[in-house]
């Protein structure tokens, strides 16, 4: 099945399709140093463009269209003032390439959108309840939402997310379920990393500072599940936000492949940027062993569905 890509980062929604042997034909993302990753990593070439930018004409139909969008409130801009202020936010985006699609009589099988935990939540649970009613009510799809833990995937971090799965037919889709861990953060510590990854005696203090006022969090290092990995990593967080291990020691914070595999990249994943691009692509990124699940999911729903027809 053919799928198409949007906001793709460096790939890790995409490489979990991949896996499940989805075949993602076209992609896009604005950040020019994700799409470099992307790019050394996959067959198919993504196109480095604001998406507003990028004639919906030029974007392939699709049977599956996938996405981690970035969360806006809806409620920011005022409904009345109509299709400019629709403008920047990106879900609009979505829906006018997928009525494009429709329009062409090709209408996407499956949507699968990745966001943060809390996005039910989010600006009073109007986001939601809009980004819901856009694919029910508008696109008519029938919508599956949840949110998931890549720690209940095989990965040592916690990352809790929620996932959107919408069908344009009756289909039972069912979530996958946990399959557990087995390792821990110490399992993926790569040996021998270079000493610019070690605390400086005297960035230390600041880093294990268990906050200040009356701000107080209980710092701790070594933990054996990963807290979730973050976009902003490259700046030094204290010890109660950020991972921090200890290897011949001394404390450290964590490499950029250690991040990778926290997310399930493989090791034949290919890092071509600076640290600071790879921990925020790595921190953006779904976690593959997720996207993977939930994409034989899918294909299992779908054989069902076809099955019974
Ligand atoms: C959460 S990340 C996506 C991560 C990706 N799904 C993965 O699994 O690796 C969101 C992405 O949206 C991209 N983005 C934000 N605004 C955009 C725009 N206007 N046009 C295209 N891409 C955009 C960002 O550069 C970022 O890579």
């Amino acid at each position: 099945m053919d799928v198409v890509s949007l906001f793709c980062g460096c790939g890790g929604l995409d490489l979990g399709f991949e896996k499940a042997g989805f075949n993602v034909v076209w992609a896009n993302d604005i950040d020019k140093y994700a799409v470099k990753t992307y790019n050394v990593n996959f067959q198919n070439k993504a196109i480095c463009q604001d998406i507003y930018e990028i004639n919906i004409d030029e974007i392939p139909n699709c049977d599956v269209l996938i996405g981690g969008f970035p969360c806006q409130p809806f409620s920011m801009m005022g409904e009345e003032k109509g299709f400019a202020d629709r403008r920047g936010v990106l879900f609009f985006r979505i829906e006018e390439i997928i009525r494009a699609m429709i329009n062409r009589g090709h209408k996407p099988t499956v949507l699968v959108f990745e966001n943060v935990r809390n996005l039910k939540n989010h600006d009073k649970g109007r986001t939601f309840a809009k980004i819901k009613d856009i694919l029910e009510n508008n696109l008519n799809y029938r919508v599956y939402s949840k949110i998931l833990n890549s720690a209940d995937f095989g990965v040592p971090q916690t990352r809790n997310r929620t996932y959107i799965i919408c069908f344009d037919k009756d289909v039972n889709f069912v979530f996958p379920q946990k399959i557990g861990l087995k390792i821990t953060l110490q399992d993926l510590l790569e040996h021998d990393v270079e000493q610019k990854y070690y605390l400086s005696d005297k960035i230390l203090p600041t880093i294990l500072s268990s906050g200040t006022g009356g701000y107080f969090s209980q710092w701790k290092i070594d933990l054996p599940v990963a807290r979730p990995l973050c976009a902003t990593m490259a700046k030094m967080h204290r010890a109660n936000q950020d991972n921090y291990v200890t290897q011949n020691g001394k404390i450290r914070r964590l490499t950029p492949r250690e991040c990778a595999r926290l997310q399930g990249f493989p090791d034949s994943f290919i890092i071509p940027v600076s640290d600071s691009q790879a921990y925020k692509q790595f921190g953006n990124a779904v976690t593959v062993n997720v996207s993977n699940a939930i994409a034989i999911q899918i294909k299992k729903a779908l054989e069902v569905s076809e099955n019974e027809q």
